[in-house]
Formats: C-alpha cells, sequence, structure tokens
C-alpha cells in the first residue's frame, strides 16, 4: 500500500512516517518545509534502513499534487500539513485561514479527481473547546475560542460533508491531546527555534541553558496543585495511532473521530518535577500570571479509540520526558 503524508517532514509527521515504513507501508512525502527541515527525510531512512520518495512543494498548489498523483499510485493519504500556532492565528488569522482551509480543499479535489477517497486527518482536541465536563468524549459539543481552531473544525465540517455527499470517502478524523517526546534515536523530535510557545519544548530550553527560566502560567486553577492539567502523549505512541487509522480507512468507507489521548492529565507541576527527575537536570522556573485563554484541565476518554481503532497509548510521562531532553541535548 502506498501512503501519501503530507507535512511528512513535520514533529508529528515524520514519527508517522517511521511507524508506516516499519510497518511496510511504502510512503511518499509532500512538505514545504515552511516549519520543517529537509534533513529530517535522511533522518527517517537511517531511522528505518528504507527508502522513499520525497517531494518539496505546497499542498495549496493544485498543479504540483496532480503532478504527485500521476507519478504515483496513492491508495491514502495522511494529512498533516498545516499551520499550528495558536498564538500566531489570532494575529494573523487569515495566514491560517488560507493555508490550512486552501491545503485541505485541494488536496480534496485532487484526490477526488484520481478516485483516491482515503484520508486520515490531523485534527486537535482544541475543538472542544472549553469543555464542560471531563475526561472529554467525541461525542461532546464542538466549538473553537481561536482561528487555529476555527480551521480544525471547519475541515472536520468540511469532510462530514464531503462523506454525506459521496459515501465512497473513508475518513478518519484524529484528535490528539498534547504530544511531546521523540523517537529513542534522538534523530528526529520537535525543537522550535523560536522561543517556544508549549510547555514541553519550554522546559527542555531551560534545562539545556538556551532559555533561563520557566514561567508556569497560574497556580490557582481548579486542579491537583493549582497549575493546568493536561493529558500529553508521547509522539511514537500518537504516531503509532495513524497506523491503525489508515488500516481502518482501507478497510471500511466511514467517517468517524476519535481522541488520541491516554486519558490521564498531568499538571504543569507534576511535569516540571517528572522532567527534572527522571532526566536529573534542574528547571528553574516561577510562577506568574493565568495566560489568557487556557482552561484548568483538559484530558481525553481514549476507550473509542481503543475500542474501534484497537489503539491506546502505552508510554509513559518518565519516557515522554526522557526522550524530549534526549533529542535536544543532541539537536541543540
Ligand atoms: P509541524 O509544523 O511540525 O508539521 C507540519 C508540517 O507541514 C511542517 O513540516 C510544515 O513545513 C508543513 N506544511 C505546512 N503547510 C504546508 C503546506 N501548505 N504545504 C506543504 N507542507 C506544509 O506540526 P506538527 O506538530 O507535526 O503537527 C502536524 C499536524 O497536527 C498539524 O495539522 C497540526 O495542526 C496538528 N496538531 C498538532 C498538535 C501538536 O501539538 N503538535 C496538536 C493537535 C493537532
Ligand atoms: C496548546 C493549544 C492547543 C494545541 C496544543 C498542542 C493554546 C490555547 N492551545 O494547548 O490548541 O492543540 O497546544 O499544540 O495555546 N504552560 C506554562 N508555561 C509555558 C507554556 C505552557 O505554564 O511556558 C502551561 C499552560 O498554561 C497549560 C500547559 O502548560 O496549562 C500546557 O500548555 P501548552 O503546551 O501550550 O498546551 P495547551 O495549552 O494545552
Amino acid at each position: 500500500m502506498n501512503i501519501l503524508v503530507t507535512g511528512g517532514t513535520g514533529y508529528i509527521g515524520s514519527h508517522t512516517c517511521v511507524e508506516l515504513l516499519n510497518s511496510n507501508y511504502n510512503v511518499i512525502v509532500i512538505d514545504n518545509l515552511s516549519n520543517s527541515k529537509i534533513d529530517v527525510v535522511d533522518k527517517i531512512k537511517k531511522i528505518t534502513n528504507k527508502d522513499f520518495k520525497f517531494y518539496e512543494g505546497d499542498c495549496c498548489n493544485k498543479e504540483f499534487l496532480n503532478k504527485v498523483f500521476t507519478e504515483n499510485q496513492i491508495d491514502a493519504v495522511i494529512h498533516f500539513a498545516g499551520f499550528k500556532a495558536v498564538g500566531e492565528s489570532v494575529l494573523k488569522p487569515l495566514k491560517y485561514y488560507r493555508n490550512n482551509l486552501d491545503s485541505t480543499i485541494s488536496l480534496l479535489e485532487v484526490m477526488n479527481s484520481f478516485n483516491v477517497k482515503k484520508l486520515v486527518f490531523s485534527s486537535s482536541a482544541t475543538v472542544y473547546g472549553k469543555p464542560e465536563s471531563l475526561p472529554i468524549k467525541e461525542n461532546f459539543p464542538l466549538s473553537t475560542t481561536n482561528p487555529y481552531g476555527s480551521t480544525k473544525l471547519m475541515i472536520e465540517d468540511i469532510l462530514r460533508d464531503l462523506h454525506k455527499s459521496d459515501n465512497d470517502w473513508s475518513i478518519a478524523i484524529l484528535r490528539y491531546f498534547n504530544p511531546i517526546g521523540a523517537h529513542k534515536s534522538g534523530l528526529i523530535g520537535e525543537n522550535p527555534n523560536d522561543i517556544p510557545n508549549n510547555l514541553m519544548p519550554y522546559i527542555v530550553k531551560v534545562a539545556t541553558g538556551q532559555l533561563d527560566e520557566l514561567s508556569i502560567f497560574g497556580n490557582d486553577y481548579d486542579t491537583v496543585d493549582g497549575t493546568g492539567v493536561r493529558d500529553y502523549i508521547h509522539v511514537v505512541d500518537l504516531a503509532k495511532g495513524h497506523i491503525k487509522a489508515i488500516e481502518k480507512v482501507l478497510k471500511e468507507n466511514t467517517i468517524d473521530s476519535y481522541n488520541l489521548g491516554t486519558g490521564n492529565g498531568y499538571s504543569v507541576l507534576e511535569l516540571v518535577k517528572t522532567f527534572i527527575k527522571v532526566n536529573n537536570v534542574d528547571v528553574k522556573y516561577k510562577i506568574t500570571k493565568r495566560r489568557p485563554g487556557d482552561i484548568d484541565a483538559c484530558y481525553a476518554d481514549p476507550s473509542y479509540a481503543k475500542e474501534k481503532l484497537n489503539w491506546e497509548a502505552s508510554l509513559t510521562i518518565d519516557e515522554m520526558c526522557r526522550d524530549a531532553y534526549n533529542y535536544v541535548k543532541k539537536n541543540k
């Protein structure tokens, strides 16, 4: 089976390519390298000892997509390509609506014209807005609090409409919780160039001395120790969820959404303390005021993915902390 992976040199895409290749799928990768580096291609080949085709190009460009579909016999697509920074999406909404919606609609049109109707889409727990209760189930009401989240929800709606119009489409919508960690080789992972917005990349940069101190955004939430609680999931577990989703869309013509999380919530302080213990390294932190838009707690009920996809996360919070640090130490 030949799987086209858009955004395949990015953080989650690269780990998913490794799992696909290890499961004997052929992989064709597209990325415009707007948020990743070309050397990831060789790193994926090194980890798996397998070869694959890489196309540098933009998913908003239908001519380019037509060329990729003409040159390859594609069975299914995993669509990761998109922008993902929540804060930037508030400042530059058009950039987000243009790229995330245009890339998806262009891809769907080209898939349709080549009669390739099997898709796995990267959505996010952000589509649950501020959930009224926890843990979060797939049938909870959907809403968004920022333009990035709105692009994800709009794309989900487009996919549901598309399936309604043509039942030949087979689509798995994966709602990720908080992916962290890296491949244990230390060859691929997440290490943003700019000052990170997300917690784990920030912790790692403090641990490696690239930043002075972590600000913990608030300790007066209604949680175990007052700091925000999230469902952190090892990126390798998340990547494995995509293999199960691909098996599902190849087998059945349905559309369905699945939470990919562990079901466990950890507070900011718990994560920081675990990181310090596991890696035997200091992480300086201070408590500051809340970050606007943040919620007390967010964690998944992952039982539907277990039931329908036969998938569940298995790597621990210790492994997430160890692998995240290992990657950045090797790639400072
Ligand atoms: P990433 O930025 O590391 O990877 C996305 C990749 O897509 C990058 O390599 C980028 O260069 C590429 N890209 C962007 N726009 C493109 C375009 N128009 N054409 C071709 N390539 C393009 O992000 P990630 O963390 O790997 O996330 C992958 C997907 O998962 C995204 O859709 C993101 O919104 C979603 N997601 C991520 C998280 C998370 O915490 N990382 C959480 C929920 C959902
Ligand atoms: C954010 C996004 C979400 C996206 C997810 C994964 C927002 C509002 N939401 O979620 O849409 O799907 O990333 O990419 O941005 N924290 C600190 N100090 C820091 C950074 C974070 O204390 O320097 C705290 C936050 O307040 C939160 C927790 O750490 O309680 C996790 O934050 P983060 O990693 O940014 O993820 P989310 O806010 O859950």
